[in-house]
């Protein structure tokens, strides 16, 4: 027999099925609650509450593990790259080589811009933040490429998006300088050309480093997909409209763009750079963090999930030394980051709040030494989160069960109050 949990309300008792999903995770469905009880659930940031069921990405935040599609973190960052990673996610099985083969060709025939999308970028003041233009060019896309309508049309798209938005980034931060714009190159992976459009310059052609592209292609995998965190639910609340996929994944840039998510990467490099430059101790930083009438927080530090250590951080770490080690960069940051990972490791208040670092804890420092700019740093994430995104969306439109994301709430306004005439207010 299937299992069941029974609840009382007001004395009468309910069955309320459970649902376990493969990794053995229970749930109890509570879809007929309201209609049988007059009850809804109370879960402000939804923290208990699963919205969908998903076979793509399985975290275990107390055991610190991340797989996508079965496959564990660690094992994708070590062979795996960004492209193979997000066919993964897309399709669910690694791409075959003729599969590879295919997905690359479409790749570099979409990687361009239509040239009209040119003045837009040079019509954004220039202090605009590259997250705000990212999501508003993803918006741009659609009207440029708007058609999807047979499945190989969506397939298409997706392959259009994650080129597309590699040539907008970097398209947008050489406009930034006033740079011509480098073109994407077919000879090239998909990491290496984009480091090429970064960097390449007819004073100092950009040499392809092998190294700084595996260490590209680690950064963009790590950030590949993480369930339902705050953006891939804006884009799967977004896409229950039946919104276009671009809107949808434009919402998710929208709100990857905060520090308490994606933005955390920029905000950490910001605080560190401030702790280096005001001479701050470790143990005042510390404190500060600690305090609850301070509305300072360790950026980088804690997770919703994961109450242990992240996986993805471990990763970053190591290789951050060497990133560091092989371009024999040293940073004051880097060791700014170790001693307070040191101290704030074995600080009762972190050990007792289960607050370890997340992936942004180093990966900003591992983007710094790649001379990618601070203010790029979360459309970095926004372009490893992209295949996420898409594999997300593609499951919740293909899920017989979709409906309307509709969350209901506890009203606490006025009772029924009487209109009061302008001359009596
Ligand atoms: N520094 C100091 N205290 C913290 C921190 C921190 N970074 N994070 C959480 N706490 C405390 C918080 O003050 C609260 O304490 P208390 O229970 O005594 O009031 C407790 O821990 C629980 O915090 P919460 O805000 O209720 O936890 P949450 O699950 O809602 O938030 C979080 C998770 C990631 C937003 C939060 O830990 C945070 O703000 N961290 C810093 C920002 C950051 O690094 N974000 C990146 C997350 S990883 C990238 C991604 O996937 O988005």
């Amino acid at each position: 027999m299937s299992e069941t949990v029974r609840l009382i309300i007001e004395g009468k008792e309910y069955e309320l099925p459970v649902i376990i999903g493969s990794e053995g995770e229970k749930a109890f469905d509570i879809t007929a609650l309201r209609r049988k009880t007059g009850y809804i659930t109370y879960d402000p940031g939804f923290g208990n509450t699963g919205s969908c069921a998903s076979a793509i990405t399985f975290m275990d935040g107390e055991k610190g593990i991340l797989r996508y599609r079965g496959i564990p973190i660690e094992d994708l960052a070590e062979n795996a790259t960004f492209i193979e990673t997000a066919f993964l996610l897309i399709n669910g099985h690694l791409p075959s080589l003729s599969e590879l083969n295919q997905t690359r060709v479409l790749l570099n025939d979409s990687s361009m811009l239509h040239e009209s999308m040119q003045v837009f970028f040079q019509n954004f003041p220039q202090a605009s933040h590259p997250m705000g233009i990212l999501s508003a060019m993803i918006m741009a896309l659609r009207s440029f490429y708007p058609d999807m309508g047979t499945e190989e049309d969506i397939h298409t798209h997706f392959l259009y998006l994650i080129s597309k938005v590699r040539t907008m980034a970097a398209m947008s931060y050489r406009m930034s300088r006033g740079e011509k714009v480098v073109y994407p190159r077919h000879d090239l992976s998909y990491c290496a050309n984009f480091l090429n459009m970064m960097f390449d310059s007819p004073v100092h052609p950009y040499i392809v480093d092998e190294d700084l592209v595996k260490a590209m292609n680690v950064f963009l995998i790590l950030h590949a997909d993480h369930e339902q965190n705050c953006s891939t639910a804006a884009v799967r609340l977004v896409g229950s409209s039946r919104a276009p996929l671009y809107a949808s994944i434009a919402a998710g840039v929208s709100a990857l763009w905060g520090p308490l998510h994606g933005g955390a990467n920029q905000a950490v490099i910001e605080m560190l750079e401030k702790i280096h430059k005001d001479g701050a101790t470790i143990d005042e930083v510390i404190r500060r963090a600690k305090d609850r009438n301070d509305p300072f927080r360790l950026m980088g530090f804690g997770h919703r999930i994961y109450k242990t250590y992240d996986p993805r951080a471990k990763i970053i770490k190591k290789m951050c030394d060497k990133v560091l080690g092989k371009l024999k960069i040293e940073d004051p940051l880097l060791d700014i980051a170790k001693r307070l990972e040191e101290v704030a490791l074995t600080d009762a208040y972190f050990i007792d709040h289960n607050l370890y670092p997340n992936v942004d804890f180093y990966s900003g420092i591992v983007l710094r030494a790649m001379r990618i700019p601070t203010n790029m740093f979360t459309v970095m994430f926004a372009i490893g989160r992209l295949p996420g995104w898409i594999a997300q969306w593609k499951e919740s439109m293909e899920d017989p069960s979709r409906r309307i994301s509709r969350p209901r709430q506890i009203y606490t306004g006025l009772t029924e109050s009487a209109w009061v005439p302008m001359d009596q207010r």
